[in-house]
């Protein structure tokens, strides 16, 4: 439910972004209200693919950290504003620079595939990006044959059963689709016998096991709409139901897991103050975007 006051600072925050050309690119886990300010919403993958096609001048991501890494790497001479600085996934975190330069050392045949859930340092020292949505097309591209997979652990496993070469993973994880246990996908299974179950490919393998589809949180919109089925299981971070509900009012969706709470911090309010005061600007070393979009590029042409 949107309240008096809510929909008011949504109408001042549509206009101050007429008013200053910016776009505002939002995440399917954001808060049900942020939906109501959004120009585009999708996947990391669409962020990004969305923040590369616009023409406006200042890039409001309202998302965690390295998506609004990612619009700035891809767009260096626009603005781009991140509504909160605490809003930062904790898996980008585990791992670091030093420790993906040391395994290129240890396997220098092998190729690095690193999550978008990633630092641009990090990026910055790999030969190409993956996200949830296209992680086993970008892994099947590559000619080596070995692959030193960055950042998350549950992601490299289920790569693994879809491809051939071999895959080294660096250890790191989400903690809100590491926490789901198969249990509990199975109980809710058994309460909704009629429901189809779409599961996020950061789960665990025994999860992954029990899903009808594996997809990025956009490929559940598309595969939910796809579906003569009228109820889902979406066994991933708990907002995205709003997302599947905003886009099918007529269909029902359960939730299968907790709630990422750096996805949450950013509110209405942040965004207002953010773009009015054009601040929070996303500012990185010039040298490490200039890597790291050779790697972005290189997945977004893949995919
Ligand atoms: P998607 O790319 O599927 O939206 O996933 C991003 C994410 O952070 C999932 O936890
Ligand atoms: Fe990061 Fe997990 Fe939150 Fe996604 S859900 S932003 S991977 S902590």
């Amino acid at each position: 439910m949107i309240t008096k006051e809510q929909k008011e600072l949504i109408e001042r925050i549509n206009r101050l972004k007429k008013g200053k050309n910016a776009v505002i690119l939002v995440h399917n886990y954001q808060r049900p209200e942020i939906y109501e300010i959004a120009d585009f919403m999708g996947d990391s993958l669409e962020l990004a693919r969305k923040a590369m096609e616009t023409d406006a001048k200042i890039i409001v991501l309202c998302g965690v950290d390295f998506m609004a890494e990612s619009a700035k790497i891809l767009n260096p001479e626009k603005k781009v504003l991140h509504p909160s600085k605490l809003s930062v996934c904790p898996m980008a975190q585990m791992v670091t620079k030093e420790q993906v330069l040391e395994l290129k050392k240890k396997y220098p045949k092998a190729a690095v595939v690193t999550y978008g859930n990633s630092t641009a340092e990090v990026k910055s020292v790999s030969d190409i990006i993956c996200t949830s949505a296209n992680a086993v097309k970008v892994v099947n591209s590559l000619e080596e044959e070995e692959v030193v997979f960055t950042i998350d652990h549950n992601l490299a496993a289920y790569v693994q059963t879809k491809t051939g070469k071999r895959i080294i993973p660096i250890e790191g994880y989400c903690y809100v689709h590491d926490k789901i246990k198969a249990e509990a996908v199975k109980k809710a299974k058994k309460n909704h016998p009629g429901a189809k179950v779409m599961v996020h490919p950061e789960c665990k393998m025994d999860v992954i096991e029990l899903a009808d589809a594996v997809c990025s949180t956009s490929q559940m919109i598309k595969y939910a709409k796809s579906s003569n089925a009228k109820e889902f299981i979406a066994v991933t971070e708990c907002g995205m139901v709003n997302a599947l509900k905003k886009e099918m009012p007529d269909k029902n969706f359960y939730s299968g897991g907790g709630t990422c709470i750096q996805m949450k911090k950013i509110t209405l309010e942040k965004v207002y103050d953010c773009l009015l005061n054009e601040k929070n600007s996303v500012e990185l070393d010039k040298e490490i975007m200039d890597k790291a979009r050779m790697a972005l590029k290189r997945m977004i042409d893949v995919s």
